[in-house]
């Protein structure tokens, strides 16, 4: 079992020709309003995938929460650890526009994530085989979080997403670290090929299109990306943990998860919206063996 400790939020996605420029008004060409947030949609991901996943997560006591909560069990993911709280439901307000999308993220009931709720799911975490934490609920629940799965001895992967509130000395207790380009630099200040020699196996850093990259100890191994029409690139990076994640607890080598991670989230740019291109297991296989 996967489970994951993060955010859920409702997504009011804008779509534009141009993005405006500050000041100015522009006409959109969509709306729409669709569940989202890291963690869950690195469940969905991983859910989606096949895998047993267990989602821990604040959510309104509003009718976004409802929804919110509603939409993971429809993807089969064990929701006995979502609390309902007495403040709003988080939302990220996503505008489309050029091919890449600008966010903001209003946290709400996710910022009521506390350690005392990783107290609550100790029993949960000692059956779990991985923990995926992002940084968009409070840092000191996700390093409480981190050092409640180091005293356990479950492995635990981190997407730094958003970077801000990652510390160094969270390292140690890190299993799998999943930064994009910026997010990688931003952590570690340094040269991204000093940063992967520090961290063999350890730190894996996606590249867009190009794919991922990590270093093996002995050689900088880049899996190249899957060339493809890119409709809404929301959620690739939280496609690409959850398959990780499911090809980690599969018995798959680093590799051949970071190949499978990269064969869904090129899946999941072709949809619209961060969960609507999520694929299935034998989606992800047929891309592998480029019948997709
Ligand atoms: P996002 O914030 O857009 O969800 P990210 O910035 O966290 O993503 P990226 O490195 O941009 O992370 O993308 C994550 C993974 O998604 C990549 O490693 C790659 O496998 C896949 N990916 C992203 N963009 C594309 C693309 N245009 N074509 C194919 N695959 C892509
Ligand atoms: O990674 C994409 C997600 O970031 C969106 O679903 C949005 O909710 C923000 O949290």
């Amino acid at each position: 079992m996967i489970t994951v400790i993060g955010s859920a939020n409702m997504d009011l996605v804008v779509g534009t020709e141009n993005f405006p420029n500050q000041g100015e008004t522009v006409i959109g060409t969509i709306f729409d309003t669709v569940p989202g947030g890291k963690g869950a949609n690195q469940a969905i991901a991983a859910a989606r995938l096949g895998g047993e996943v267990h989602m821990a997560c604040c959510v309104g006591n509003d009718l976004f929460g409802t929804s919110i909560v509603d939409n993971l069990q429809q993807n089969n993911i064990d929701t006995t650890s979502v609390l309902r709280v007495n403040e709003a439901s988080g939302i990220a307000n996503i505008l489309l526009s050029e091919g890449d999308n600008r966010i903001i993220v209003v946290p709400g009931a996710n910022s009521l994530l506390m350690p005392s709720h990783i107290d609550a799911m100790e029993e949960v975490i000692k059956k779990s085989k991985l923990v995926m934490l992002q940084l968009e609920i409070p840092i000191p629940t996700v390093i409480y979080a981190l050092a409640k799965c180091q005293a356990i001895g479950v492995p635990v992967l981190l997407n730094p997403a958003p970077a801000r509130g990652f510390e160094l000395d969270m390292m140690p207790s890190i299993t799998y670290l999943t930064p994009n380009e910026t997010e990688c630099e931003q952590i570690f200040g340094m040269d991204m090929i000093d940063a992967l020699e520090k961290y063999p196996n350890r730190l894996i850093i996606t590249l867009g299109s190009d794919g991922a990259r990590y270093f093996d100890g002995e050689r900088h191994i880049i899996v190249e990306g899957f060339k493809t029409n890119v409709v809404d690139t929301t959620g690739a990076g939280d496609t690409f943990n959850g398959a990780l994640a499911h090809g980690m607890v599969t018995g798959m080598d680093l590799e051949q998860a970071v190949r499978f991670a990269n064969a869904a989230a090129s899946l999941s740019v072709e949809k619209f919206g961060a969960q609507g291109g999520m694929p299935t297991f034998e989606e992800v296989e047929s891309r592998l063996e480029g019948r997709l």
